[in-house]
C-alpha cells in the first residue's frame, strides 16, 4: 500500500492586536471566532503588539505590561490553543524593527499620510500635529510585522483593511525593486519568485460591532463596551444602558439601525426566539428592557466558557508568561529567515549574522 503523504502544509496566517487593554465582544465577534476556527486550517501567529502602544501610552508603562499579560490570557481563554498557535510579543522580535526600516524606505510620505486610517486616528483624536513620530511609523511598522512572516492571509478588522493594503504594496514593489519580479506580474509569482507574498484581508462575521451608546463602533475609549472579562451582573447592567432611543414600551419599535437588534443579531443564538421578539419589538408588544435582559443571557452564555478558562489561567500567571516566550522563540526563527532572505534580495548579506554576545 503506498505511504501516506506528508500532510500538506497549511496555508500561514498572521493577526494580532495592539495592546490596549482588555478585548471585548467587538474583537470576538469581530476576530478572536475566526482565529480559534483558523487554528485547524492554517499555521497561525498571533502579535501581541506591545511597541506600536507607545504612540499612544507612555504614561504607565506597568500598566501597559499588565495589559500584555491580560490580553494573553484574553486570547487564550476564548480558546487560542498555543499548540497551534503562535503568540508572541513583538517587542521581543528583533527582525520586525529592521524590517520597519527598509520599508521605510519604499514607501513615500504622501501614500503613507493618504492612509485612511491613519487619517482618521488623527482626526478622531484631534492630534493636530502633536503626536510622536512613531505614530507615523506604526503602519509601517506593521508591514514589517506581517510580512516578517510571509502570510498568505492576514485577517484583520475593517480598520485595519488600509494598512493591510499598504503591505501588498510595499511587498510588490519590494519583489520587484529587489528579486526581479515583473511589475506586471500576479500575486502568484510574487509568491515564488519573491521574498514577500501578497496576502489578503479577510474582515470577520461582525466587521463593525455597535457599541451600547448606539452609535459608535464598540470601543475601549469610547466607554462603550463589554469586556469579554466583565461579570454576569456587569454584563446585566451594560445591556441595560443599550441606547435604542425608544419612549415607551408601547410605541412600535425600529429594529434596522437599532444597537439593540445589532446586538441580538450577533449574540442571539435562538433564531425562533429573535425572530419573535423582533416581531413583538416592532408591535409594541414587549418592552426594551426584556429584550435587554434576554440579551445579557445570550451574551453571559456565550462568555461562561470563556471566564471559567480565564480564572484557570489567572491562578497562573507564570504558564502565560511561558507560552508567550515559547511562542515569541518559534516567531523569531520563522523573522529571522525572513530577514535574511530580505536581506539577501537586498545584497546587504556580507556575511552570516552572528550575534552571540558572550
Ligand atoms: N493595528 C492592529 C490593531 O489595531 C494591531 C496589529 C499590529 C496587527 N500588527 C499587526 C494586526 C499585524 C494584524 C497584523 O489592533
Amino acid at each position: 500500500m503506498a505511504e501516506l503523504s506528508d500532510p500538506p502544509t497549511r496555508p500561514r496566517l498572521l493577526t494580532g492586536d495592539q495592546v490596549t487593554g482588555r478585548l471585548h465582544l467587538g474583537h470576538l465577534v469581530g476576530s478572536l471566532e475566526n482565529r480559534v476556527a483558523s487554528q485547524e486550517t492554517h499555521e497561525c501567529y498571533l502579535i501581541i503588539a506591545n511597541v506600536h502602544a507607545l504612540n499612544s501610552r507612555t504614561d504607565d508603562m506597568q500598566a501597559l505590561r499588565d495589559d500584555v499579560i491580560e490580553m494573553v490570557i484574553d486570547e487564550l481563554s476564548v480558546g487560542i490553543d498555543p499548540q497551534k498557535t503562535t503568540i508572541f510579543l513583538q517587542s521581543e522580535v528583533p527582525a520586525i524593527s529592521e524590517l520597519t526600516w527598509f520599508f521605510a524606505s519604499l514607501l513615500g510620505y504622501g501614500r503613507l499620510m493618504r492612509n485612511p486610517t491613519l487619517k482618521d486616528e488623527l482626526r478622531v483624536k484631534n492630534l493636530g500635529d502633536n503626536y510622536p513620530f512613531a505614530f507615523l511609523m506604526y503602519p509601517v511598522g506593521q508591514i514589517a510585522d506581517i510580512l516578517a512572516f510571509r502570510p498568505d492571509t492576514v485577517p484583520v478588522g475593517e480598520d485595519n483593511v488600509p494598512h493591510v493594503e499598504l503591505t501588498r504594496e510595499i511587498a510588490r514593489r519590494f519583489n520587484v525593486m529587489f528579486c526581479g519580479v515583473d511589475p506586471q506580474a500576479g500575486d502568484d509569482a510574487h509568491c515564488q519568485q519573491g521574498v514577500f507574498p501578497i496576502p489578503d484581508a479577510p474582515v470577520g462575521r461582525v466587521a463593525r460591532l455597535v457599541g451600547l451608546d448606539g452609535k459608535h463602533k464598540m470601543s475601549k475609549s469610547l466607554n462603550n463596551a463589554i469586556y469579554l472579562s466583565d461579570s454576569p451582573k456587569q454584563v446585566k447592567k451594560k445591556c441595560g444602558r443599550i441606547y435604542t432611543g425608544r419612549q415607551s414600551a408601547s410605541d412600535p419599535g425600529v429594529i434596522d439601525g437599532n444597537a439593540l437588534w445589532e446586538l441580538h443579531d450577533a449574540f442571539n443564538s435562538n433564531p425562533e426566539e429573535l425572530a419573535d421578539l423582533k416581531n413583538r419589538y416592532r408591535d409594541g408588544k414587549v418592552g426594551d428592557g426584556d429584550c435587554k435582559q434576554r440579551l445579557a443571557e445570550h451574551i453571559n452564555a456565550l462568555l461562561d466558557p470563556i471566564r471559567a478558562r480565564r480564572a484557570e489561567l489567572e491562578s497562573d500567571p507564570k504558564c502565560v508568561i511561558d507560552i508567550l516566550r515559547t511562542g515569541t522563540s518559534r516567531a523569531n526563527k520563522v523573522a529571522e529567515q525572513t530577514l535574511q532572505n530580505a536581506k539577501a534580495a537586498m545584497k546587504f548579506d556580507f556575511f552570516p549574522r552572528d550575534l552571540m554576545v558572550p
